[in-house]
């Protein structure tokens, strides 16, 4: 089992694993080469858990979030969510799975440069069966409550980097996920954008919201985070052998 820290001022959640990853791996052939991304890694959390995933880079972060999202299937092993497993669900199951259950917030974003960010956050709900409207009124209150009223006809190009960020996060929230997976969301941030996130994952979590948020900031995880699992080499690690490549901001 990986190495646990427990922070005392977080909320209580429930440590019963619901969702459990038994070893995983996710390799792939590079030429000759076989890339161990993620190696029999096993670890698992509860509903309304914060994890967070901390490691350099490199280490197999961004794949288990990944694997855990339902975008990509593991070479061997297997991830089970409230006891059923991701890989025994068929292709429609999965697209419903992505759809209404998991909460995406990418790396790099992936905000479509040509929509505003209104309609990018409208973008997470056209597979969920909301009327047109309503996609509307719910992005633009999600929008709001991220502080991004005044930006909401401005395209990505147009926002600065802490208000995509916001925006990525709305989209991923928009849906109303059981689980919000969020890869390295403070990691182009200064500090008072990283602080404003933090806060808000915080408050996110607090409202019962389960979160696994992957990051460099080994600080960042300790402030807002139930557990802790570093990785390196993708392999599980004790957080503080992992070596975070970033200062923390
Ligand atoms: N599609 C792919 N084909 C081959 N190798 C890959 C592929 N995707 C990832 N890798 C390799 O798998 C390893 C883990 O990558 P991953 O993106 O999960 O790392 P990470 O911990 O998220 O890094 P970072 O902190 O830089 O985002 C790296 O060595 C990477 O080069
Ligand atoms: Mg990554």
């Amino acid at each position: 089992m990986p190495s646990t820290i427990g922070q005392e001022d977080r909320p209580t959640a429930d440590h019963t694993p619901w969702v459990e990853a038994i070893d995983l791996c996710r390799h792939y052939r590079r030429g000759p080469q076989i890339v161990r991304a993620v190696d029999a890694v096993s670890f698992g959390f509860g509903r309304g858990e914060f994890l967070a995933v901390v490691g350099a880079s490199g280490s197999g972060k961004s794949t288990v979030l990944n694997l855990l999202a339902g975008l990509d299937r593991p070479t061997a092993g297997r991830i089970e969510i409230d006891g059923v497993a991701l890989g025994t669900l068929s292709r429609r199951e999965l697209a419903s799975y992505r759809a209404h259950r998991v909460g995406i917030v990418f790396q790099s974003f992936n905000l479509i440069a040509h929509y505003s960010a209104l309609e990018n956050v409208e973008t997470a709900l056209f597979f969920n069966d909301v009327p047109r409207a309503q996609r509307r009124v719910r992005a633009m209150a999600m929008l709001e409550r991220l502080g991004l009223a005044d930006r909401v006809h401005h395209r990505p190009g147009d926002l600065s980097g802490g208000e995509q960020q916001r925006v990525a996060m709305a989209r991923a929230l928009v849906k109303q996920p059981d689980i919000l997976l969020a890869d390295e969301p403070t990691g182009n941030l200064d500090h008072d954008n990283t602080a404003q996130i933090a806060e808000l994952l915080t408050a996110l979590n607090r409202d019962g919201l389960t979160i696994v948020m992957v990051t460099h900031n080994l600080d960042m995880a300790r402030r807002c985070a139930h557990r802790i699992i570093g990785m390196e080499y993708g392999h599980l690690v004790a957080p503080g052998g992992a070596k975070p490549t970033e200062a923390a901001s």
